[in-house]
């Protein structure tokens, strides 16, 4: 690969830019200072420094993003701010995509990579990935509401949706049945559009607020603030890796 390239995935600087920092004489490969941009080398193995900071390549990426509402899960909107633009420069540079959509008003867990396959084994219908939430849905959801999820509930179009596990968290009261408040969590082992708040349609009731906090063996970091994220660890790509792997 060329040192040039090499220098402008890893996202130090455009093209122009990288040939100037030569010029300078400001990057070494393997102990010497590199006097052409276009030199070729190993980019798993060169030393690549840039003012004395070690380079590191890599070519693929993943990292969890804690979604907040009011940004698309898109790589480009003509309207809308979509959950790349979240992304610093550096990590722009490989093109990450979301695995899957969150809508708009939804929040929590969402994973960008450049991993083509990955991602289609992760959203491969065949898969049935799990996929969790937590939710505040208008009305008392009751047991009657847990049964229906686990049977299954015919959404809008006529789609029967997968038995799903509703656990009911906590009930807020009120004197009128659809002024009372529930929070839930719901586990779905597929991804039709709206589909938890389509479910909860089929039975009479409102999603308010809508949270994923988990999809496959990813769980959404507790300590990632709204609106950042962060690379995943060896630990969470390893458990990535399996599911890739689980043909
Ligand atoms: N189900 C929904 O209704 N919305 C989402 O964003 C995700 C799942």
């Amino acid at each position: 690969m060329r040192l040039d390239k090499l220098l402008a995935n890893m996202g130090v600087g455009s093209r122009s830019e990288v040939k100037k920092l030569v010029k300078q004489g400001r990057i070494t490969v393997d102990g010497a200072i590199a006097k052409d941009s276009g030199m070729t080398l190993d980019p798993h193995t060169a030393e690549v420094i840039c003012d004395g900071q070690r380079i590191h390549y890599r070519d693929v990426i993943y990292v969890m993003l804690n979604k907040p509402q009011g940004v698309v899960s898109a790589t480009e909107d003509v309207r809308d701010k979509t959950v790349v633009d979240l992304l610093a420069r550096d990590d722009r540079v490989l093109q990450p995509f979301p695995v899957g959509r969150l809508d708009k008003d939804t929040e929590g867990l969402l994973l960008l990579t450049n991993d083509g396959q990955l991602a289609h084994e992760l959203l491969s219908p065949r898969k049935h990935v799990p996929k969790t939430y937590e939710a505040i849905v208008r009305g008392r959801v009751g047991e009657t509401d847990i049964e229906r999820f686990a049977a299954g509930v015919t959404l809008d179009d006529g789609y029967i949706t997968m038995p799903a596990e509703l656990t009911i968290l906590s009930v807020a009261e009120a004197e009128e049945a659809e002024e009372a408040e529930s929070s839930i969590r719901l586990t779905i082992h597929e991804g039709k559009f709206h589909q938890v708040k389509r479910m909860f349609e089929a039975v009479g009731k409102k999603v308010t607020y809508l949270k994923r906090i988990s999809m496959g063996p990813l769980q959404l970091d507790d300590a990632l603030p709204s609106g950042r994220y962060r690379h995943l660890t060896d630990e969470e790509l390893a458990l990535l890796m399996k599911v890739k792997g689980d043909k």
